[in-house]
């Protein structure tokens, strides 16, 4: 841990091009990977942050084939959607590549021949599940079925999503083919697999021995994998979309997405650096840092491990591997599938230069610890209360007062008082905390210290009170704007990781030029006779009007997603004609409707059913206005007995239809006709 290394590689795992990034790849991996590789910049030392699309695997392929183009053309549309937007949010990479370049399939190829040469595979002959129809054999993502462990009826050939245990395709209980719809055969085939079992001891020391600072997510979850025992995993498949596997016995064979993937981080190194890539991966003076969500746990730190072990050539191992658990969006699971997601770049369109809001909002929530709720509510009121009240607040004080006595030059400071003394000190300890909390990937931790300092300014002008004391003392308001404009610098920098832009602004506006780490909480930052431009407003307020859209637009979605997935109710046990011949449906005409007082659900209906009129109380308040069911006709029950409900007597029952999301919607006949005719 004390170890100075000469540098530190920080790599992001590489998201799928078969859909745009969201705010849970965000607060997952992108914000914090970049808040590090930032800080480290700005403490002055060699980083390199590695990330790109991840553009083989079954998803792709599957998403080709739904729209009719090939899985080249989603790549394509996806990478650049992806690349643009983190590049629009000021994730810092030093390359965002693709693992469909030249150099990618050259570097997974030859990595996949140095272990066959090096005798690093089994070879295996099984039985494995074809899809007679298409043609093709079944892994992944290709079939789904019951999960044998908590009978989830969808589970995929690779993971189910229910319970989180990840599984090989012919575990399923029931498959079907998710191209087809039938049910696969088992057929015969060929495959390489990596036997982790043989790496497991020196895994296990590595591991548990060695790194046990990891996070405990992280610890735990390869600990409960070590002590099940490693099997070898197939690292071929049958498809033919991937990087194709380089020996002549396996035509029609690519390379299983996971061990191509994270030899993605190696070939984007070789992409910035041709010549001196080796250095980044194979010097035991470079650290390694890998970011990743907590469904990549075991990938990076068995499966990659065990495939650079059996490399060897000196390539190192990662350092740490600070994965975060899953962001929720108001209360759901985020999900591609079902659209139930923030995209990145829609957000940007929606709110043109707030990407530092997002940012503070995300690493505030950052599912550090446990699975944590993104809202709309909860981002405008961060936005409105402490971005806009606090950290703009202070900063837009400082430099107002600063043109208003010293026309915007800083003033000389006199001799300190203590509570300028005392605001510097809580500044250097600040910095502590802060510095500490970064350097251990505590990055919610450490946006709170950092906010502590805006905090602490405020505080700081409140007690002062610059402003009455300038009716006596310019001297002492000289050295209280001073002390003022260091704190507005201490922000410039200690917010440059986590929010850039606004970082850049303040520093411009301040003069401040490079910024660097170590001159935070230096008590000198800006020095006296520095200009400082006019203000301009750090952020501005977000109003109820732009996130209710936000809202809005999540309720349309959940709707298609419930009339979606809706599964009709399983049909009555066996009735007869006689029995639905007693009961006596007749047609009416609403002749007035009101709320009942006091009731959420009922509406008191006046009905016209040809006889004369009739009472009906009916459960829909929460789905009709009353006013715009008057003149309908309707369908009731004519011969239940009088119920008293609220204190009325309803005379009869009012059929509405019942949607997928639970809504009412009441039967009407398509023509008009007679009140009081009878429906059979
Ligand atoms: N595409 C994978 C995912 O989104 C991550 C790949 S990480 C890498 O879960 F290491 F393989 F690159
Ligand atoms: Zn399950």
């Amino acid at each position: 841990m004390e170890r100075q290394y000469k540098r530190t590689l920080v790599t992001t795992a590489l998201p799928y091009a078969n859909g745009p990034v969201h705010i849970g790849h965000l607060a997952g991996v992108y914000v914090p990977a970049d808040i590090y590789a930032r800080y480290l910049r700005l403490q002055g030392r060699d980083v390199t942050l590695v990330g790109g699309s991840d553009e083989h695997g079954v998803p792709i392929t599957i998403k080709a084939r739904n729209e009719g183009v090939t899985p080249q053309d989603i790549v394509d549309r996806y990478h650049k959607i992806i690349k643009d937007s983190f590049e629009e949010l000021g994730i810092s990479f030093d390359v965002y590549s693709r693992t469909t370049s030249d150099i990618h399939r050259a570097t997974a190829s030859e990595f996949f021949t140095r272990l066959h040469d090096k005798d690093q595979f089994v070879e295996k002959t099984s039985m494995q599940l074809y899809d007679e129809k298409a043609g093709q054999f079944l892994a992944d993502r290709y079939v789904t079925g019951e999960c044998p462990h908590c009978h989830n009826p969808r589970a995929y050939g690779d993971q189910c999503e229910a319970c989180g245990t990840s599984l090989n395709a012919t575990d399923l209980v029931n498959p079907r083919s998710a191209i087809t719809g039938e049910i696969p055969v088992m057929r015969e085939t060929h495959h390489w697999f990596l036997p982790l079992d043989r790496w497991e001891s020196k895994l296990r020391e590595w591991i548990l021995e060695g790194h046990k600072e990891w996070k405990t997510n992280v610890y735990g979850q390869c600990k409960s994998w070590l002590d099940l025992g490693l099997q070898p995993r197939a690292v071929t498949r049958d498809l033919d979309w991937g990087v194709p596997v380089p020996l002549k016995e396996a035509e029609g064979k690519v390379l299983y997405v996971w061990f191509d993937a994270p030899i993605g981080y190696i070939s984007n190194t070789k992409e910035i650096y041709p010549d001196s890539w080796e250095k980044w991966w194979k010097d035991p003076d470079t650290r390694i840092i890998n970011f990743i969500g907590k469904d990549n746990i075991v990938f990076h730190c068995i499966v990659f491990p065990a495939m650079l072990m059996a490399y060897g050539d000196n390539y190192q191992l990662p350092d740490n591997v600070p994965a975060n658990e899953f962001l929720n969006l108001e209360g759901d699971k985020i999900s591609t599938s079902r659209n139930w997601a923030v995209w990145l770049h829609e957000y940007l369109r929606d709110f043109p230069g707030k990407q530092d809001v997002l940012r503070y909002v995300l690493t505030a929530n950052a599912p550090e610890t446990k699975d944590n709720d993104f809202t709309w509510r909860d981002f405008q009121t961060r936005n409105n209360s402490e971005l806009v009240a606090i950290l703009g607040n202070f900063v837009n004080r400082v430099i107002v007062l600063t043109h208003k006595y010293f026309d915007g030059v800083v003033p000389v400071a006199g001799e300190l008082a203590d509570i300028d003394r005392s605001l510097f000190d809580e500044v250097d300890s600040i910095k502590e905390s802060l510095t500490q909390n970064i350097e251990t990937f505590h990055f919610r931790e450490a946006l709170k210290d950092a906010m502590n300092i805006a905090r602490a300014g405020n505080k700081y002008l409140q007690e002062t009170e610059p402003w009455k004391v300038a009716k006596t003392d310019m001297s002492r308001v000289a050295t209280i704007l001073n002390t003022a404009l260091q704190i507005c610098a201490d922000i410039a920098v200690a917010f440059e990781p986590f929010m850039p832009f606004m970082s850049r602004r303040l520093a411009d506006t301040l003069h401040m030029g490079k910024l660097t780490w170590a001159e935070l909480a230096s008590r000198d930052i800006v020095k006296a006779g520095d200009s400082v431009d006019t203000p301009e407003l750090l952020f501005d307020k977000i109003d109820d009007e732009a996130i209710d859209a936000q809202i809005d637009r999540l309720a349309r979605i959940k709707r298609e997603n419930e009339l979606k997935n809706f599964k009709p109710a399983e049909v009555q046990p066996a009735t007869d004609f006689e029995t639905f011949s007693r009961i006596d449906v007749r047609v009416g005409t609403v002749i007035s409707c009101e709320k009942v007082k006091k009731s959420k659900k009922l509406l008191r209906f006046l009905i016209d059913d040809g006889i004369g009129q009739r009472t009906i109380l009916s459960g829909i308040a929460e789905h009709y206005q009353p006013e715009e069911l008057i003149g309908r006709q309707v369908c009731f029950i004519a011969n239940f007995p009088p119920r008293q409900m609220m204190g009325i007597d309803s005379e009869g029952m009012i059929l509405s239809a019942m949607n997928a999301d639970g809504s009412l919607s009441v039967i009407t006949p398509s023509t008009k006709v007679v009140n009081g005719a009878q429906v059979k």
